[in-house]
């Protein structure tokens, strides 16, 4: 976008310097110092041997009288700042307009593979799950929606020696003859039940390693109980991805790879890459200067770990879907496990995507009652069923504002929107902090705010009786709040590109705060349906457009967003 002011600005800048250097504008932070602004006489005075404000100059006059501008100004020591006609601002809209609809796939380019959520199953899903599930999803619908093609992937922990812990643990204390009749909970207890009584009889230790020896090794009864497990497992899980609104396009787990490690490692060992270490185990040694300590690939007893079944699982990927990039989205805890494994591939030579691990910080509890708990687990389900109690605080609270005859609907949306929101507003590579108050503050940077305004602006419409966005009435000139609104609204589609880019869905969550604030100034203080024309037909065209701002961005973070409330 203004392509042509870029080119007055590079002609003068020619003209007068002899440069052509890069023309950036960036929006300001409220109409008081433009629309635009460049800070681009700062950055080439020195080169050019002038000063900052005799470039600035420069560049004000042959801006100055440019169509699409209405003003210029040289502010601080030498940023030029451009006031744009109201045509030319509501002309960009059409970009807001367009960055509201997913792009169409661009099917011929190779995939994302974005790896997320991964529980280990068998064991409870607990709330500290929420950050790879949530992040993850969020990346994806962002890559979808700007015409990437995806492959949703949860690697799911499917195998392991919690299986042999909980088979043990259904053997010794268990009441059912039939795997298939347990309850989730039911095999969770089993399995809590385990580690309780592991403090007073260690051998049980041995026992599990034992069971899952047998699973490995193909044991009839031992593998259909472990299927069982697998199917109650996945339904559950399925149930509360539903509710938050995730979704994935395989589930391929660990297990998958059992038998599917052998070429990689022989490939590793014929290399020269694999060798065995100082007590037999197979090892792989970093390059000095990776800085890296050296990590095992086989075990002294030959049997295979996490990073063996990656070693498979990145040989598959790219095997099969010969994608452009993959992205784990995984605990910081593991940053050196991703360094080793990212390394270890590139020493094999093997041709490769870009990879990146996603960090994500830890997850800190705001209240003192969440992180002290007993049995050390919040699961997951516990904190879903208390956002929707708290939900329903925040309804009846707030019944001036909030009028709804959908309270089972709205107080879903609004739950389950408030822990999403929540952790998606903060950045990920920081310490995540759960806080219910701010999740839930009415008024804050939280998913209800969002919400209701969203259903605010498609009220104002409704009784407009306008849908969609009509095209924008010529004006001579707008107000502050009008500037700064479609000032907010023009930057959509930059700061969706940039949260895409960077992974980093906060950026996206505070855009919307933003936009919301700014949606409920001019709303306060602009009257809508009762301004004269053409304000009238501008100021609900602006109402749209926010609308579907507010509700697009909101989906891309695993959002619902009310029509009313
Ligand atoms: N299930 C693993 C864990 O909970 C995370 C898996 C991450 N993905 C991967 N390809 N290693 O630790």
């Amino acid at each position: 976008m203004y392509e042509h002011l870029t080119k007055a600005a590079k002609d003068a800048l020619k003209r007068h310097f002899g440069v052509v250097p890069d023309v950036v504008w960036e929006y300001t932070q409220g109409p008081e110092r433009g629309d635009i602004s460049t800070c681009i006489a700062l950055q080439i005075a020195k080169n050019v041997k002038s000063s900052p404000r005799a470039v600035a100059e420069v560049l004000e006059e042959a801006l100055n009288g440019i169509k699409g501008v209405s003003r210029t100004e040289i502010a601080g020591s030498g940023y030029v700042n451009v006031w744009l006609t109201p045509e030319e601002l509501l002309k960009g809209l059409i970009k807001t307009r367009t960055a509201c609809t997913a792009k169409v796939k661009r099917n011929k380019e190779a995939p994302v593979i974005i790896d997320y959520s991964q529980p280990n199953i068998a064991k409870p899903l607990g709330v500290h799950h929420l950050l790879s599930t949530l992040v993850g999803q969020a990346v994806s619908n962002m890559y979808e929606h700007l015409g990437y093609s995806v492959v949703r992937w949860n690697y799911l922990g499917d195998w392991g020696t919690q299986f042999g812990k909980l088979a043990v643990a259904v053997e010794k204390w268990g009441t059912k003859s039939n795997t298939s009749a347990y309850t989730m909970e039911e095999l969770l207890d089993l399995y809590v039940r385990f580690h309780d009584e592991v403090e007073n009889n260690p051998f049980l230790e041995d026992e599990a390693r034992e069971k899952f020896a047998m699973l490995e090794r193909g044991d009839q009864k031992l593998r259909t109980f472990w299927e069982k497990v697998v199917s109650i497992t996945k339904k559950e899980l399925q149930g509360i991805y539903d509710r938050l609104n995730v979704r994935f396009d395989t589930d391929i787990g660990e297990s998958f790879y059992e038998d599917k490690m052998e070429g990689p490692v022989q490939e590793g060992r014929q290399k020269g890459i694999f060798i065995t270490g100082e007590k037999g185990a197979l090892i792989v040694q970093f390059p000095v200067d990776d800085r890296l300590p050296s990590c095992v690939v086989l075990k002294t007893d030959g049997s295979t770990i996490y990073l063996t079944r990656d070693l498979a699982l990145m040989r598959h990927r790219i095997d099969q879907w010969h994608p452009q990039k993959i992205l784990f989205v995984v605990d910081v805890a593991q940053s050196l496990y991703f360094q080793q494994l990212f390394a270890t591939v590139n020493l094999l030579k093997w041709k490769l995507p870009d990879l990146e691990h996603v960090v994500l910080g830890r997850m800190r509890f705001q209240e003192k009652s969440m992180s002290t708990r007993k049995g050390n687990i919040l699961k997951l389900k516990e904190v879903i069923e208390e956002a929707i109690v708290r939900s329903k605080d925040v309804i009846r609270q707030h019944e001036d504002a909030i009028q709804t005859d959908k309270i089972e609907e709205l107080s879903e949306m609004m739950g389950l929107g408030a822990i999403a929101y929540g952790i998606l507003s903060q950045n990920r590579k920081q310490d995540l902090v759960f806080d219910w108050k701010t999740f839930f503050s009415f008024e804050g940077n939280s998913a209800p705010y969002l919400q209701y305004t969203h259903a605010r602006s498609r009220s104002v419409l409704r009784k407009a009786n306008q849908k969609g966005i009509a095209s924008f009435p010529t004006v001579d000139r707008l107000s502050a709040r009008e500037r700064k609104l479609i000032g907010m609204l023009l930057q959509f589609s930059i700061v969706l590109d940039e949260a895409c880019a960077t992974h980093m869905p906060h950026k996206l969550a505070n855009y919307l705060y933003t936009l919301c604030q700014d949606y409920n100034a001019f709303y306060n203080s602009e009257p809508i349906l009762q301004a004269p024309e053409p304000s009238r037909t501008l100021r609900l065209g602006l109402t749209a457009c926010a609308a579907d701002v507010l509700k697009t961005g909101a989906e891309l973070l695993t959002l619902r967003v009310p029509d009313r409330m």
